[in-house]
């Protein structure tokens, strides 16, 4: 059983997915988060693809939702510290425009929720990777609102971001996955659709838990 969230950045999915998932006792999966774990291994490559392909088809990337948080780990190590720093962010939509990079989530995430119970959000998931899930969401909020509540999530960790460095990036991202050829974000068309703007934390978890639940 499985409920997708997609939207773009700084809408409020990973924070409403990730308390969905404390209250009702369910599995929780951060594509995104994925994306990002595979960005290391590029940059890693010094952005050379062939090399980048030759380190993710050798490394072994594990994943779980644990103290409220979204672990990844490649052999073994754990990478969940490294994956929000600009330096990701500036590559991350480029390195997921790539169709086997998107085969490669594709089948990990698949195969995750085979067994269990899960929440999980992205870009493409009702479209492309879970067509046929149960419930499918689609949330989103006006720009200069996502820019600011991720601003104020990544300035206690990174002290010369500006505001507008953020935005910048989120349009940036936003353009880049809504035009790329394989999977673009796009809201399903049976998504239900949950304008964030002015809705408080609490209303959005409220609202789809209800859905859920009944
Ligand atoms: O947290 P935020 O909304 O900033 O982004 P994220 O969920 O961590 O995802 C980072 C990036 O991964 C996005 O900007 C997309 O380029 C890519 N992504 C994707 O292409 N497909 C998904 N299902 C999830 C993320």
């Amino acid at each position: 059983m499985i409920t997708v969230i997609d939207g773009p950045a700084g809408s409020g999915k990973s924070s409403t997915a990730r308390a969905v998932a404390d209250r009702l006792e369910i599995e929780y999966l951060d594509s995104g988060a994925l994306y990002r774990a595979i960005t290391l291994l590029y940059l890693q490559a010094h952005r050379n693809e062939t090399a980048f392909f030759q380190l993710l088809h050798q490394k072994e990337i594990s994943f779980c939702y644990r103290d409220q948080q979204f672990h990844i780990e490649i052999d073994g190590t754990p990478v969940t510290d490294h994956i929000r720093t600009p330096r990701v962010a500036e590559y991350v939509s480029k390195v997921a425009s790539m169709p086997n990079v998107r085969a490669f989530v594709n089948r990990l995430m698949r195969k995750a929720v085979d067994d269990g119970v899960y929440i999980a959000e992205g870009r493409d998931l009702g479209t492309a990777v879970f067509p046929d899930a149960e419930l499918k969401f689609y949330m989103s909020a006006d720009i200069e609102e996502r820019a600011r509540r991720r601003y104020e999530e990544r300035k206690p960790d990174n002290p010369g971001l500006t505001l507008e460095e953020v935005k910048q990036n989120i349009e940036q991202r936003d353009h880049s996955d809504a035009s790329r050829k394989a999977d673009p974000l796009k809201k399903a068309e049976d998504a239900i659709p949950i304008d964030t703007t002015n809705l408080s934390f609490e209303q959005q978890v409220d609202q789809i838990c209800l859905h859920i639940t009944n």
